[in-house]
């Protein structure tokens, strides 16, 4: 099928590539011209695992292709995405200004009778608005629009692997034909009819669920999925700070939680909180269109405010053990809102460095793929090149973001850079016994000092 994809960010690179790779025929449209002449010359404008990869090869098979021109990209189109940015404004509501401009750029130029679908994340009765504007600006002869919803569900760093191997499709629709053309779209993956880039030995043998709804549901199915992962978080967080109020370790607390199956163990993991473009952007959006409903939508917004609170954390204990940080050196591991990407929108470790900056301590961090995007963000951050760099002359390291390549360091070398070896663990992600074994002073989330560590650390935290 032909398709196009307006906006070619995080998302809509990976929607393109992706279908390309299961056998579509793909232009992805940016107006960023410097992005487009990025991937034209074979390079990559963001980091994203087997990304690079896909995009070379759909590139040589003649199935993708990138573009700044959106008359050239819409013209022949039977699918288009829209995937450009909707960004929070000043009150919490979606920017859907960018929205409407792609939607009326396509009316403009669509010869096709396309299916309209939006991806990026926007408030119920979005599609509506589409459908409103593309009656306003796409009234031609013999050129008829169709409207859907199809929320994604992709995390950074696992993009790929969620578009490929997705849990569930949803779309939502208004028309029959709709649903066809979705089908058709998503039948390679549905029905796993594709080489699996992610892993060599791929058994595809679990047909996906693919949910169709209405366009409203759509909508708000994506709102309230990042909201109730948001809430999980913020749960683990408040049980990291009873936990250290009445005794008991977080790790053991939320793995006999989870191990109840209507609960699970995914997404309760305290520490330092999320960001990201997603949680924190979303949640407000969905209190404010529940606002705008008519519903106070108060737990919601006690899901922010804990999360709010977690960048204070770091500070009081950073105090506790350092009693003043002005003029002291701290390093931050990770400063990528997680792990496996180069992403710093909302990253909590950026929060906590322009804390400590305006607490007048000298801020050094690393992180392996994020360090470009972290100096542009905040110049007063040194960024670093490697962890024992950023370690050296430190009276704490901050563990901000729980690569894997954190677990593999050399700490003995860590500590011998260190003023003081301490550690505050912002992700309960380190072996707490090695690193007390080798003299560190190690302080988790949610956990009591202990005398007695036991190996504990990736199984604990629910990992594989
Ligand atoms: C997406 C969704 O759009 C957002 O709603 C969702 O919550 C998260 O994922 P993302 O792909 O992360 O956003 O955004 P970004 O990487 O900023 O990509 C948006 C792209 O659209 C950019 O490359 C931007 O240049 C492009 N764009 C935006 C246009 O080409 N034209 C516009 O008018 C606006
Ligand atoms: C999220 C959703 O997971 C995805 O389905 C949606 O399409 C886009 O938004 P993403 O923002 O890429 O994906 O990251 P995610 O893995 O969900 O993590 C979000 C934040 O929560 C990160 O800062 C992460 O560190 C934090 N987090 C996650 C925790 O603090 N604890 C956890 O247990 C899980």
């Amino acid at each position: 099928m032909k398709v196009c994809v307006v906006g070619t960010g995080y998302v809509g690179l990976v929607t393109g590539a992706c279908l390309a790779e299961v056998g579509h025929q793909v232009i992805c449209m940016d107006d960023d011209v410097g992005k487009i002449r990025v991937l034209r010359d074979g390079g990559m404008p963001i980091y994203e695992p087997h990304l690079e990869g896909i995009v070379k090869r759909t590139v040589a098979a003649g199935r993708l292709h990138f573009t700044a021109d959106v008359a050239e990209a819409v013209r022949d189109a039977a699918a288009i995405f829209i995937c450009v940015n909707t960004p929070p404004l000043p009150d919490g509501e979606a920017d859907l200004s960018y929205v409407e401009l792609a939607t009326r750029r396509i009316a403009e130029h669509a010869t096709r009778s396309p299916l309209i679908i939006e991806k990026s994340t926007v408030p119920v009765q979005t599609g509506a608005w589409i459908e409103k504007t593309l009656a306003v600006y796409g009234r031609r002869p013999g050129v008829e629009f169709d409207v859907a919803s199809n929320p994604e569900f992709t995390r950074e760093g696992m993009a790929v692997e969620d578009f490929l191997h997705p849990d569930r499709i949803v779309v939502g629709v208004g028309s029959a034909r709709a649903e066809e053309i979705l089908r058709e779209l998503y039948a390679p993956i549905v029905e796993g009819r594709f080489r699996c880039p992610v892993h060599a030995d791929c058994r595809q043998d679990r047909a996906v669920p693919f949910l169709v709804t209405d366009i409203r549901s759509a909508e708000l199915i994506k709102h309230a999925s990042n909201s109730f992962l948001a809430l999980k978080v913020s749960f683990a967080n408040a049980l990291a700070d009873v936990c250290e109020l009445a005794g008991g370790d977080v790790l053991q607390v939320t793995k006999g939680v989870g191990l109840d199956k209507r609960i699970g163990r995914a997404f309760l993991n305290a520490g330092i909180g999320f960001g990201g473009s997603c949680f924190p952007k979303d949640l407000k959006a969905f209190v404010k269109i529940a606002e705008k409903s008519g519903y106070d939508f108060a737990l919601l917004k006690e899901v922010e405010r804990i999360n709010d609170r977690r960048r204070e954390m770091v500070l009081e204990k950073l105090k506790r053990a350092l009693w003043i940080l002005r003029g002291k050196r701290i390093g931050l591991f990770g400063l990528a809102f997680k792990p496996d990407t180069d992403d710093v929108r909302q990253a909590p470790a950026l929060a906590i460095a322009r804390r400590l900056l305006e607490e007048g301590a000298e801020v050094r961090g690393y992180d392996p793929q994020a360090g470009r995007k972290a100096a542009q963000a905040l110049p007063e951050l040194t960024v670093c090149g490697d962890p024992y760099e950023a370690a050296a002359r430190a009276e704490a390291v901050v563990l901000c973001t729980e690569w894997a390549e954190f677990r593999e360091l050399d700490w003995a070398r860590v500590k011998a850079q260190m003023v003081r070896p301490l550690i505050l663990d912002g992700r309960n992600a380190l072996d707490r016994g090695q690193l007390m074994a080798l003299g560190f002073e190690y302080i988790g989330v949610g956990r009591q000092q202990s005398r007695e560590p036991r190996a504990e650390s990736r199984e604990a935290r629910g990992e594989r």
